[in-house]
This record gives C-alpha cells, structure tokens and sequence, in this order.
C-alpha cells in the first residue's frame, strides 16, 4: 500500500523509517511532493491539510490524525464524508498527558514557584499546604487515564463526560451534573475534544461556577478558552492561577498578555507529544485491518466530532 504523510510541524523521518519496515507498506510519501500519489491509499495528517492533497489521492482509503486530536481535519470540506478517519490513542500519549498534569498539580498544591522565588532572595517560608479535589473535564483515553491516577495519588477527584462513566473512586458527572461537577473542582482539568459543543466552554460564566481561588489547567486546546474571560477572572481572583499549555494562536504570540501574567504558567504545547515509534504499532494494526476489509481501531464519529 502507498501511504502520504502530511505534518507541518514534524519530523516525518521516524514516522518514514517506521512505517517502511512493515512489508504491507509499498511505498511513502511526504508532502509536499510532485510525485505521483494516484495509488496513494492512507494518509497519516498532522495539522490541517493543505487545499488541493485530497484532490490527488482518487485511491484514499483511510486517514489517521497522528495525534489525539482531530480538530485540524473536522470540518475540512475536501475530506469525503465516507472516507474513515482514526486518531492515536496509545499508553505512552496517556502515561505522558497524566505525568505532565501531576507535575502542574503539584507544583500549585505545594507552591513550587513561590519557593524557587524564595530561594534566589534566601527566604524561610514554610509555605502550608492542602488536600485538594481535582475535577477533570473529559473522561476518555487522556482524561480517564489521569482521573484513575490521580485517585491513586490520593487527590479527591471527581470527572465530567458527555456520556456518564463509571471509575472506581472517581465521581462520575454527564452533562446534566455540570454545574455540581464544577462546584467541586478546586483544580479544573480540561481534557475536552474541541467540537461545536466545547468551543469556548472555558469562559466567564463556567469561572463563576468554580469555587473561589480555584486552579485551571488546560491542556485541550486553545480553542476551550476564553482567553480574556481567564484574565478577567484572574486579576478578580476568582481563580488564583492557570496552567496553560495551548492557546489559541500556537506558538504564543509575543504580544499575549499570558507571557508576562504573574498567575499564569505556560508550556508550548508540550504536555503529552506523540511517540512515533509506539504510535506506528498501532497505524500498522489499522493498515493490516484495513488491507482485511475489517473495521477500524479508534475510528472518530464524525458526527460528534471526536
Ligand atoms: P477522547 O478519548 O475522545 O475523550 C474525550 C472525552 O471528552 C470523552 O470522555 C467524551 O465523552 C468527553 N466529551 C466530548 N464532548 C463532550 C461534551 N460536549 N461534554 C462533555 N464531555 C464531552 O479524547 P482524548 O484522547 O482523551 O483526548 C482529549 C483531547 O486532549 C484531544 O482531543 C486533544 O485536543 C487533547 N490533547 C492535547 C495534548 C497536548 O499535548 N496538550 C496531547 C494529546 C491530546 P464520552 O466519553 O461520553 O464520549
Ligand atoms: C496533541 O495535541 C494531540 O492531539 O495529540
């Protein structure tokens, strides 16, 4: 099988080395290419396609984003509706995305920043600390993945998902359980898909909700956020401080206000990154169900748009 590999931001050479050692795959191409792609059956995107790549590929069988997210290609009018899309969903993606949210956790619960402040100026605080109830927003690969985690780590942790879950020690809300949900959430962990639904959760009005001095962080997409709202609430101190790991120009524009907001940490987009080498078992699994006419792993439903 022929496959196109389409990242603006990416390296496609693991991806390239990977892939090639399966003898189910024939020949890979990068774009962009002036090669000839009409054999082309699987296209393996990161970050929006270019106008013009579907138009090339009369063969397209399948996409797979190289990534959790699927939000560069929702929407894109030059996919085929019929055309099968899957994401990544792999340990490593998990294992990172809970490690990242841990270390932001606890560097707030135990005032990390304000002792290595202390230190350069040779400061003896014995800053306290507390227990705190984490909430997570989104409960599915990512978010189930650190809710479980966090339980074990003896945070109070409660979840919110579309569909109502059930995990062990976790407090389990849908969409009718919002507001309660919310009210518990001393830390706010968003790990929400961006959809029709989501865009902009993350606003005033949701802030309000909180509990006062309450701690986001994001990890989602930029796209969740309000990003004025955030400021606003900040320099109420309805919420005490945010940890932000996209936005919603990436990268970071020099002229956003989060690089200098001394409640505001932020990360480039960096919190759980795909590793090709555990990512390509999964692609060559879908590659050889694909070749056997068998359905997909991790296909999206296009009509939820996750
Ligand atoms: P996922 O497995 O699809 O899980 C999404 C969760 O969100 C599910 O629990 C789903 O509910 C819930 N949900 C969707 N729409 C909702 C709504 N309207 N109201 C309430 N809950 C809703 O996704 P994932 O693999 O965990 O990834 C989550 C997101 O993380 C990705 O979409 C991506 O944007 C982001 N991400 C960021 C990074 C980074 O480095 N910063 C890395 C990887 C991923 P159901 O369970 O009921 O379907
Ligand atoms: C990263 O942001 C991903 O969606 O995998």
């Amino acid at each position: 099988m022929e496959i196109l590999i389409s990242s603006s931001v990416w390296d496609p050479k693991p991806w390239v080395e990977g892939l090639s050692k399966s003898e189910l795959v024939d020949k890979i191409h990068v774009w962009p290419t002036d090669n000839d792609l009409s054999n082309v059956e699987a296209l393996f995107v990161w970050k929006p396609l270019d106008s013009g790549v579907i138009e090339r590929l009369p063969k397209l069988k399948w996409i797979s984003s190289l990534g959790a997210g699927v939000d560069h290609l929702m929407g894109d009018p030059q996919i085929p509706a019929d055309i099968p899309i899957t994401r990544i969903v792999d340990p490593f993606l998990a294992q990172d995305m809970t490690n990242y949210v841990i270390m932001g956790l606890m560097m707030y619960q135990r005032s990390i920043s304000t002792h290595l402040a202390n230190q350069k100026s040779k400061v003896w605080d014995r800053i306290g600390y507390k227990p705190l109830k984490v909430g997570v927003m989104g409960l599915g690969a990512l978010g189930g993945h650190l809710a479980e985690r966090l339980k074990i780590l003896g945070f109070e942790v409660c979840g919110y998902s579309r569909t109502l879950k059930s995990l062990d020690g976790v407090a389990c809300f849908d969409q009718s359980g919002l507001d309660e949900f919310l009210s518990h959430s001393e830390v706010l962990v968003n790990l929400l898909p961006i959809t029709n639904h989501t865009i902009d959760i993350l606003n005033a009005c949701l802030f309000s909700k909180l509990p006062d001095s309450a701690y986001l962080i994001n990890v989602a997409r930029g796209n969740h956020l309000v990003e004025k709202d955030l400021i606003d609430a900040l320099n109420a101190g309805k919420l005490s401080g945010a940890l932000l790991d996209v936005f919603r120009e990436e990268p970071l524009p020099e002229k956003s206000p989060f690089w200098e907001h001394p409640k505001v940490s932020i990360t480039p987009h960096v919190a759980s990154v795909t590793t090709p080498s555990s990512a390509i078992k999964l692609l060559l699994k879908n590659l050889d169900l694909l070749v056997n006419g068998k359905e997909l792993l991790h296909r999206v439903n296009i009509q939820n748009g996750y």
